[in-house]
């Protein structure tokens, strides 16, 4: 099956696990917050546009910080379903739509474009990035955050970390099963390079690269060394996330 349609139906069964999780005020687990790195600046009266908007938790803060308009896409009708209820009594302009493809958004018209762990799925980062830049306004700001894109190889196994595989090898990695349901998924990996490249070919002016640090709301808690995926002991080694802030020329 293509991937994208793989992937949409996926999205709609495991939609439920990430009801508010990965949302702003948080980029990412353990990550400083947005109170914290105060990336956006004035969000009142401006237009939001929120890429892979998942369960509008994201977009329910904007509206919260005063933004005017709330638009969000997402590739899963479960997902708009959702954040059309989170959004409830609020102007929002939901739109289920692969986020690689032109689907109608306007152009010249954002005063922010966001992503929340959402722009990594994208199977074509270029077009991806081509688009998002359509939709600012001139000096328009996008940011984005995701994975770090060494975190997935950096394996915790008793108390040590291990480097897993190889950062080089950039492609699709595909998984049987998603948040432990029957649910495979395709997700692209990419160095952090490529990213960064993109947004250069897309006309992006780079303003800020972050690599995670933990959060102060993280930094007394005490925690065993983990070996899950996601864990302090491990985040306060390396960064989990990394955070991009660049904007429309
Ligand atoms: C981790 S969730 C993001 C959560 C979101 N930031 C929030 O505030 O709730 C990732 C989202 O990306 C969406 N997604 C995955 N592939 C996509 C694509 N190609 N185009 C648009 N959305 C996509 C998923 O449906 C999912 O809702």
């Amino acid at each position: 099956m293509d991937i994208l349609k793989q992937n949409k139906k996926s999205w709609d069964i495991v939609a439920h696990h990430f009801n508010g999780k990965d949302a702003l005020p948080s980029y990412g687990p353990y990550a400083q917050t947005e109170d914290e790195l105060r990336l956006f600046e004035d969000i009142q009266g401006k237009n939001v546009l929120d890429i892979g908007c998942g369960s509008g938790h994201s977009l329910r803060y904007m509206g919260m910080k005063g933004a005017k308009e709330l638009w969000g896409i997402d590739i899963s009708d479960r997902q708009i379903k959702t954040a059309s209820e989170i959004l409830r009594g609020r102007e929002c302009y939901l739109y289920c739509s692969p986020m690689e493809m032109e689907n109608g958004l306007p152009k010249d018209y954002f005063d922010y474009v966001y992503s929340i762990y959402g722009i990594g799925w994208t199977t074509d980062l270029a077009a991806t990035f081509h688009l998002v830049n359509s939709y600012l306004k001139p000096g328009g700001i996008f940011i984005f955050s995701w994975d770090h894109p060494l975190y997935s190889h950096m394996k915790s196994q008793n108390g040590t970390i291990l480097l897993e595989g190889s950062y080089q090898e950039e492609g699709v990695i595909t998984y049987p099963k998603f948040k432990g349901e029957d649910a495979p998924v395709a997700i692209p990996k990419r160095k952090m390079s490529t990213y960064i490249n993109e947004l250069i070919k897309a006309e992006f002016l780079i303003d800020t690269v972050i690599e995670s640090e933990v959060s102060i709301n993280d930094r007394t808690t005490h925690e065993e060394m983990s070996d899950r995926y996601y864990s302090l002991s491990k985040a306060k080694r390396f960064p989990t996330t990394m955070i991009i802030k660049a904007r429309k020329k």
